[in-house]
């Protein structure tokens, strides 16, 4: 059977063959959507509003959600749908090929632009962030008394995965605690350090908590940790940062990041990505071994870079030129302003919340703070009812988060039944009307 890498090389001979421009003419490849669609002004945020659908609903529902869900870009929409047509017109392999070779290129240097790298094929292209935790979760052979450390704010996948996975076959989980004021960046590193021993093979982290919005200071933290021990493995999960922060991966010294497109990217879902440090990639094995785009397995063996996880047979693939246009929107619009933007209104947020007589999880200190509140409710019945009420009255959809997490298989001490809280995430879309709404919202409830 003719391999994919060699139906690129064929796509690639047309290609060279041909003008961009006859291409383009011929329909075989896509002009991108941001030639297409103007992009905002930088710092013209009413005009970022007008880039989703809900702006213009007659009785709109604002979201209050990107730590689980955005609404994706209206040129994330249409970059997608226009590709989603052109695939369809003709499925040959010469059609693909020639699709899969413009847009990955094009992808993997937005991809290496917008993360830091120098190299966008340092990226796997999975499914979502839970995929590519899954990946760094399974992907180690351990030994019974090899160790791994987690931060008890990590989400499930990153959490509960491992706790799973050592069911099956046994090695040791500690599980940090971190203040919830933090006063200084060592008192958010130390507590990791002092879980360190010779025997640790893994250490991983959410860079900023779903859960009580608490941003760690992801650089100063995997230095330090690979200053202390070089050899242990440190993976991020960025879920709550690809799209939110200026991210530079390659200063941030972090061996793996994961996320996904479809929370604060605004991008498509079901798209993810797992970056590797190239030289750290092969520790790991993949999960699945399929088909791939650009290797002969077995004659040529598994990868050795990121791509060793991107074997996983055939793909939805209009969600790459979708990616792109996500991405060329946070490169217009600037991954620094934007972060900024976040910070401004969250840290507004915040304010209006805490003026109003609530407490919140979030820290005081805005260095650990970016664009999700969680708001501590007095009783469990309150929580359900300002959720509800956010919706119903006010338009918002926001989400409520439990206090008691199972962290590995580890029990965490608790007094009695936690409250829930309310977890409100502010983002580019949104208007100070919208966190005044948000705020009133949970005041009434
Ligand atoms: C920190 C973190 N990691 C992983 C995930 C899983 O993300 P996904 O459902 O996109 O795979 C989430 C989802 O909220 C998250 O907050």
């Amino acid at each position: 059977m003719i391999s994919r890498r060699r139906l690129l090389a064929l796509g690639g001979a047309g290609l060279a063959a041909a003008s961009g421009g006859r291409l383009l003419q011929a329909g075989l490849v896509s002009e991108s959507a941001s030639a297409a669609t103007p992009l905002p002004t930088p710092g013209d945020w009413p005009a970022v509003r007008r880039e989703f659908a809900f702006a213009e609903a007659a009785a709109p529902k604002i979201p209050l959600n990107a730590a689980n869900l955005t609404p994706p870009l209206r040129r994330v929409q249409q970059a997608y749908a226009e590709a989603s047509s052109r695939l369809a017109a003709d499925v040959s392999f010469h059609h693909r090929a020639l699709f899969l070779q413009t847009e990955l290129a094009r992808l993997r240097g937005l991809l290496a632009q917008h993360l830091g790298l120098a190299d966008g094929r340092d990226v796997a292209l999975v499914r979502n962030t839970s995929e590519a935790n899954a990946t760094v979760v399974n992907g180690f052979d351990f030994a019974p008394d090899d160790e791994v450390v987690l931060w008890d704010h990590n989400h499930h996948t990153n959490n509960r995965s491992w706790g799973y996975r050592r069911a099956r076959r046994p090695f040791v989980c500690k599980v940090v605690q971190l203040p919830e004021q933090p006063r200084s960046e060592q008192a958010l590193i130390e507590p990791f350090l002092a879980a360190l021993t010779p025997r640790t093979r893994v250490v991983s982290f959410s860079e900023l908590s779903n859960i009580s919005g608490l941003r760690l200071p992801a650089a100063a933290l995997c230095k330090a940790i690979h200053a202390a021990r070089p050899e242990v493995f440190v993976h991020v999960d960025g879920a709550q940062t690809w799209g939110a922060i200026a991210l530079d991966l390659r200063a941030m010294d972090c061996d793996s990041y994961s996320s996904s497109a479809h929370k604060w990217l605004m991008g498509p879902r079901e798209l993810g990505i797992l970056y590797l440090r190239p030289e750290r990639a092969e520790q790991l094995q993949p999960h699945t071994v399929g088909y791939d785009y650009e290797f002969n397995y077995p004659e040529a063996g598994l990868p050795k870079g990121a791509a060793r996880f991107e074997c996983l047979g055939q793909r939805n693939d209009a969600l790459f030129p979708a990616l792109s246009a996500a991405l060329e929107f946070h490169l217009a619009l600037g991954p620094a302003a934007i972060e900024a933007r976040i910070h401004a209104l969250g840290k507004s947020l915040r304010q209006q919340l805490r003026a109003a007589g609530f407490e919140l999880r979030t820290p005081e200190d805005e260095r650990y703070a970016l664009g999700i509140s969680v708001v501590k409710m007095p009783e469990p019945a309150k929580a359900v009812a300002a959720f509800r009420n956010l919706y119903e009255q006010h338009g918002l959809y926001a989400a409520y988060v439990h206090d008691n997490q199972v962290l590995c298989d580890v029990p965490v001490p608790t007094e009695g039944e936690p409250p829930l809280a309310i977890r409100l995430c502010s983002h580019v879309y949104n208007s100070e009307a919208d966190l005044v709404a948000a705020a009133e919202a949970l005041r009434s409830s």
